[in-house]
Order: C-alpha cells, then structure tokens, then sequence
C-alpha cells in the first residue's frame, strides 16, 4: 500500500512534505489534497514520471493533465508566457480554482500535455498543495486521483479505493472544500475561452471584462460551441460514471420522482436521493443538501455512497444553472449519461 502521510492544513510545514516532494523528485506518485479534489502528481519534467499517472488512472493518451505550480511565477515558465488576458485572470483568481491554457514552452516534456503544443496551468488554493508544490521545487502534472471514469476523489480514502498501490504516497489533508474541479479556460486570445466548467463561474470571470470570444455568444450562460469541443479533450470522454444509474430530477422534484421510481421499480431496484427535501418511504436518503454549493462540495462523495448503500438508481435534484450550479449540473448530466440514466 502507498505512504499515507496526514496533515492537517492549518497547521502545515514543508518539512512535513519533505518524504512526498522526494518522491516526486524521484519520479514518483504522489496524492495530494487541492481545493477542488484531489490530484494524482508527478514530475511534469519527467515524461516517464507523467506515463505513471496515464497507466496509474487508465486514462485515454490523448488527454492532457494539468501542471500544477505554487505562483503564477512559477507557472508561467512552463509556458511561453502569459497572454496580458492570463495575467488579469491569474492576478483576480489565484491561487484558486481556475486553470488556464497557454502556449507550452518549448522545453517542456509532450508527455503532460498529450502531444499538444498548449499547456494547462493551475495554482491551487489549498495550504498542503502549496507546500509540496513548493518543497519539491518542480511542476507538478496532476489529472484528478481516480480511475479514469470515475467520480473525482474528494478525500483521501477515494484515492486508496480507485488507485491503492499504484500511487507511492498519498498526503491526506482532509476533504476538500469546493468538490468540483477548477475551470478550465483558454486564455490565449483576446477573451477568455471556457473550455470546463468549474469552480470559478463565468459570472465571476465575466466580473473582470466579460466572457467572450469562440465559443461563448459574448454573454453569461452560452454554452461553448460543440465543434470547440476538440480544443479540450477530456471534455470528448466518458466521465464521472458511478456503479449506479443517476437520474436527473427538476428543481423541487427529487422526492416526488424518487417515490415514482420506488413505487415502480421491481425486486432488484435500491432507490437513492440527493437533494434538499425529505426522503420518501422505501427511499434511501444518500445526501441531504442545502444549495449548489453544498452539493458541489458534497456530489462525489454522494455518489460513492449510493454505490456503497447498494443503490441501483440514484435520483439528484437539480440546482439553477447560475454560479457554480452550472459546473455542478455538467457533472451531474455527464454521471446520469455515463451511467445510462436519464440527463435533462
Ligand atoms: O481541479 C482540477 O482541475 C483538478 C485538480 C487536481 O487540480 N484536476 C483535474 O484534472 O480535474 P483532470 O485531468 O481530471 O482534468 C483536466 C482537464 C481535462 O478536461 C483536460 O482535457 C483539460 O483539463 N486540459 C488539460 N490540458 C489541456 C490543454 N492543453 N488544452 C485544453 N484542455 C486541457
Ligand atoms: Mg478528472
């Protein structure tokens, strides 16, 4: 089994990262806790480090990571510098869940970037990912911990389940607070480009000068365009697909459909519900949760649990799409067609 070593964020100190940052030195894989979820590094600057992470995961060759760094400074080297667009959004966002895609430098290894002449760069908010980042003084390619079509891993425990021994250490840092994975957003023109949804809203990017440019009808809430789609390929994969089928509920509907489902359902069928309102009889409740933001924070999580309750069809009620509900309802649409349930 992997090193498990725990910190506890307020109060961490490179010296306790010192064993991890030494593995990434020397190739390694190492787990660590960011604010979104938690990423599965190694040496960006070492290609075979970096084929670890795809074999570790099972994730398709043509889907890039992002390197992760503990300033902009930092990042930009592994760049050929940042757009004048890049350095307003990093100025506004980091460290924080925002990653942006820039013209790789030339000196940096293919291996992270799946052959791509761009490169995806992030600081992430959270003390224990800054410390190690620091310590082991090299950028760090890191995809999100888990199998390759699996819900991402909010705790340390998610990773031991999806990767156990093909990771060396996994840093335990507790879980992490906002639950989704950052925004991924291209930043090499003139107007930021969303390529992911994600921690950081479009309401807040268009806050600093408007989301617009390819992709974005110039106004909060378009939807980027699906011949864009190739620009970012994790986009083009099956993902986030839990054991269970995930159906989509309306706002306020959870309980109503769930009960629908129970009462319908033959001898084999275990129904679950998220949402914010009451559990009907001969219903499992997974999560009760309060806003977009809590079911952000708490959705992986959720969706573990349904699988570990034994739960065949696992009803969420959705949130609006404003704010971080848009990245949490692209999830949940992606978990309900990954699974052959039922999207809306
Ligand atoms: O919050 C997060 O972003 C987490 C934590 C660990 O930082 N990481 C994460 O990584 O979610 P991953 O590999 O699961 O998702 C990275 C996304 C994928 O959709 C990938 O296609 C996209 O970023 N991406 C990476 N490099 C890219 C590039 N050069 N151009 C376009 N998209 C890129
Ligand atoms: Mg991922």
């Amino acid at each position: 089994m992997p090193k498990v070593i725990e910190v506890d964020p307020a109060h961490v100190t490179e010296a306790q990262l010192a064993e991890a940052a030494t593995a990434l030195r020397a190739g390694g894989l190492v787990a660590f806790p960011t604010e979104t979820v938690y990423g599965l590094g190694a040496n960006a600057l070492d290609p075979a480090a970096v084929a670890r992470i795809f074999a570790a995961k099972g994730r398709p060759a043509d889907n890039p990571v992002i390197v992760h760094a503990p300033d902009a400074e930092t990042a930009w080297r592994v760049t050929t510098g940042p757009t004048p667009l890049a350095e307003r959004l990093a100025q506004a966002f980091w460290p924080g869940p925002l990653t942006l895609v820039l013209p790789a430098a030339d000196a940096l290894p293919r291996a992270a970037t799946a052959g791509l002449s761009s490169v995806a760069v992030r600081v992430p908010d959270h003390p224990v990912a800054l410390a190690l980042l620091r310590a082991a003084a090299v950028p760090v390619a890191a995809p999100s911990a888990n199998r390759s079509g699996r819900p991402s891993p909010t705790t340390a425990a998610h990773v031991l389940d999806d990767l156990g021994d093909a990771v060396d250490v996994v840093v335990d840092g507790g879980p992490c607070r906002v639950g989704v994975e950052s925004t991924v957003v291209d930043v090499r023109g003139e107007h930021p480009f969303v390529l992911r949804e994600g921690g950081v809203s479009r309401e807040q990017l268009a806050a600093l000068g408007g989301v617009g440019g390819p992709g974005v009808d110039g106004h909060v809430g378009s939807a980027t365009r699906p011949e864009d789609l190739a620009a970012s390929p994790g986009t083009r994969h099956r993902h986030y697909a839990p054991a269970c089928r995930v159906i989509l509920a309306g706002v306020g509907e959870g309980p109503q459909v769930a009960a629908g489902l129970a009462a319908s359902g033959g001898s084999g069928r275990r129904v679950g519900l998220v949402g914010p309102g009451g559990v009907p009889a001969g219903v499992v409740g997974v999560a009760r949760t309060a806003g977009a933001e809590d079911l952000a924070a708490r959705l992986y999580q959720a969706l573990r649990d349904a699988e570990a309750a034994g739960v065949t069809d696992l009803v969420v009620e959705a949130v609006p799409e404003t704010g971080i509900g848009r990245a949490v309802m692209d999830r949940l649409r992606r978990a309900a067609e990954g699974s052959g349930g039922q999207a809306r």
